[in-house]
């Protein structure tokens, strides 16, 4: 089995390019051999507004605002902890060509301690400059919201190979214990550190480009809370391979101290 965190840099890359210049995208070819789900795969549009923590960034990743500076995303979509002027993060939009967009530099990135591509999925950027007038994503710091039904969007491929998104998509997938997604995965899953999500069936799930958002729920009070980060999965949307997630609650307080660390 291929994670596919491991084609995420070159993705990464790829998608870099396309930033930088005009080359046309090309799937990994990894990533093909799958099947064309169409349509976040299985989504809808998302409406403005709707998710205001929502972040695109600029190497082909999502993220979720941590904090008025603070972005949550993947460790697998950043380089190593550090100055880091390269990222622009995309905010208070779902069309990324809206003239009404924010767009805010990077500064620092942290990825967490320990990374090596097998866990420990997540990272912090901080921008140069706090953004103001959206509301940030609180993350779960216990596990009593680690079930249920969750939301996922991105600007991400909307089918396996697919291209990225001008428009947020949006979709519900439900949770997938650990034991059913070890056995999905053939072991391959941390379960300490990762939360599956997605139907037996297939046909809804995040897909490459969709990596470092969020996957989200509402809590006792009503309000979304983080549960999940978009970390990989076997093709997208397959029957039978949910999508994984980094498991923010168990990352909770490592999450907070980084956070405090890098000025909140
Ligand atoms: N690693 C991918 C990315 O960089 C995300 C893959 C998620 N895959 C899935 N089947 N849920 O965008």
């Amino acid at each position: 089995m291929v994670r596919w965190r491991t084609l995420t840099g070159l993705l990464a890359a790829a998608l870099a390019a396309v930033t930088a210049g005009s080359l046309t995208l090309a799937a990994p070819a990894a990533a093909g051999g799958g099947t064309a789900t169409p349509y976040v795969v299985g989504g809808t549009r998302a409406a403005q507004g709707e998710f205001p923590f929502m972040v695109r960034l600029s190497m082909g990743c999502g993220g979720a605002l941590y904090s008025s500076r603070l972005v949550l995303t993947a460790a697998h979509c950043v380089g190593a902890t550090g100055t880091n002027t390269s990222i622009t993060a995309t905010l208070g939009v779902v069309d990324l060509q809206s003239p009404s967009r924010i767009t805010v530099r990077s500064n620092y990135v942290y990825r967490a301690p320990g990374y090596n591509g097998n866990g420990k999925d997540w990272a912090l950027i901080r921008l140069a400059t706090p953004v103001t007038g959206l509301s940030t994503l609180k993350i779960a710091n216990t596990t009593a919201y680690d079930n249920g039904t969750f939301t996922i969007a991105g600007w991400g491929a909307a089918r396996e190979g697919g291209g990225q998104q001008r428009y947020l998509l949006k979709a519900t997938v439900p949770f997938v214990s650990d034991s059913t997604c070890n056995a999905n995965y053939g072991g391959e899953i941390i379960p300490a550190e990762e939360i599956c999500a997605g139907y037996a069936s297939g046909g809804v799930d995040t897909c490459q480009g969709d990596s470092g958002g969020p996957m989200f729920r509402r809590d006792a009070g009503n309000a979304w809370i983080q549960v999940g980060i978009v970390s990989w999965g076997n093709g997208c949307a397959r029957p039978n391979y949910p999508g994984v997630y980094t498991q923010v609650s168990y990352f909770a307080s490592a999450i907070a101290s980084a956070a405090a660390s890098l000025g909140g």
